[in-house]
């Protein structure tokens, strides 16, 4: 955020057009998740913290009652947008304690600054520790599988499941990196594409379909995906194709694992049975960037994510090191997280 402006990529332009775009309110940031001008878990958390501080800071509300319903309707408008991510629930409510918790409307408008600046700060952190944790995981000559785009676009830096690569290569590990396309929408092609080229990092893109072709080959070392929201049993979302991608993975002893920080833990679930899946238009499926490829009167499906089982995943890759997708090793990041000074976002508020 900049002079109150926050400036986001136009993610839906990429990779031919680079263009910025200028949100200036809340309604616009809301606008900017839900089309997904802006994707991905981590990135949908920061611009909620920021949208929710300049709706604080332009608010010219002086009763501070009134204030604080103000910030409450704009952090609603903006976690009805998409329903999977945890971070954007995360991330509003990190930023809206800091205005509930002050005294006033001049300190709110300080505190919810202080706190989106905080949060996207450890953010930074997560995927910078993730990288040097998980980059160990990755041999020389490693063949690497990734589903979706989990690199610098979707967070805020560094990328969740593309850091651990990044850094392999910045390590001068000899690496290659199979792009699965990521249907409907191509995250795969257009965007984790796009970052491994500006990165040089070696790369293929395949067909969705291919994943299990070139598992059953044994091409494929290993796989490494994000995640949308983890519950506390380790089952995941991410995603849709992930769950079959580990699936492949598992048959295959291929090991399948998935980088995301605690922030996408979700406390409150015990499995992830009740995560809710986002179901979008109906015409991402039916139409390829723009061209409907089915008849006028086809009906399709479209769920965004889907839940891939703990026992499919060989291990998590968080800042607080590589834990296993089971609840006591969860458990036991979160311990870690409570006893660090420095982390107090996971913790307290
Ligand atoms: O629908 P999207 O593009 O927002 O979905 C993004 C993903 O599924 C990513 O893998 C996920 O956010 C991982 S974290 C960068």
């Amino acid at each position: 955020m900049d002079k109150n402006i926050i400036k986001i990529i136009d993610q839906r332009k990429l990779p031919h057009l680079f263009h910025i775009i200028n949100i200036k309110n809340y309604k616009k940031a809301a606008k900017a998740i839900k089309t997904m001008a802006i994707r991905g878990a981590p990135a949908i958390g920061g611009i909620t913290a920021y949208a929710i501080a300049q709706a604080a800071i332009n608010d010219k509300e002086t009763i501070f009652f009134k204030f604080k319903e103000n910030i409450r309707k704009v952090k609603e408008a903006l976690i009805a947008t998409r329903p999977t991510a945890y971070e954007l629930f995360f991330a509003a409510e990190k930023v809206e304690n800091a205005v509930l918790r002050s005294e006033n409307i001049k300190e709110a408008k300080k505190n919810a600054k202080y706190a989106a600046d905080e949060y996207v700060k450890r953010s930074l952190w997560a995927g910078k520790r993730i990288g040097i944790f998980g980059q160990k995981l990755i041999k020389n000559n490693y063949n690497i599988l990734t589903h979706c785009n989990a690199g610098s676009l979707a967070t805020i830096d560094f990328g969740t499941a593309l850091a651990p690569i990044v850094f392999s290569k910045y390590d001068g590990k000899n690496i290659h990196v199979f792009v699965d396309e990521t249907r409907p929408r191509l995250q795969g092609a257009r965007l984790t594409a796009f970052e491994l080229e500006h990165e040089k990092v070696p790369f293929s893109i395949i067909a969705d379909n291919a994943a299990g072709y070139y598992m059953q080959k044994k091409v494929i070392n290993m796989c490494i995906v994000g995640a949308d929201r983890i519950a506390m049993n380790g089952d995941i979302a991410n995603k849709i194709g992930t769950y079959e991608k580990a699936v492949i993975a598992k048959e295959n002893n291929i090991p399948f694992y998935v980088a995301a920080p605690l922030a996408t833990f979700d406390r409150s679930l015990k499995t992830g049975k009740d995560i809710e899946i986002e179901e979008r238009n109906a015409d991402e499926v039916l139409k390829l960037m723009g061209i409907r490829i089915s008849t006028r009167k086809a009906h399709a499906l479209n769920p965004a994510f889907d839940v891939t089982p703990a026992k499919y995943i060989t291990g998590i890759i968080t800042e607080y090191g590589i834990i296993k997708a089971n609840k006591k090793d969860i458990a036991k990041a979160f311990a870690k997280a409570a006893k660090d000074k420095n982390d107090r976002i996971i913790q307290g508020n």
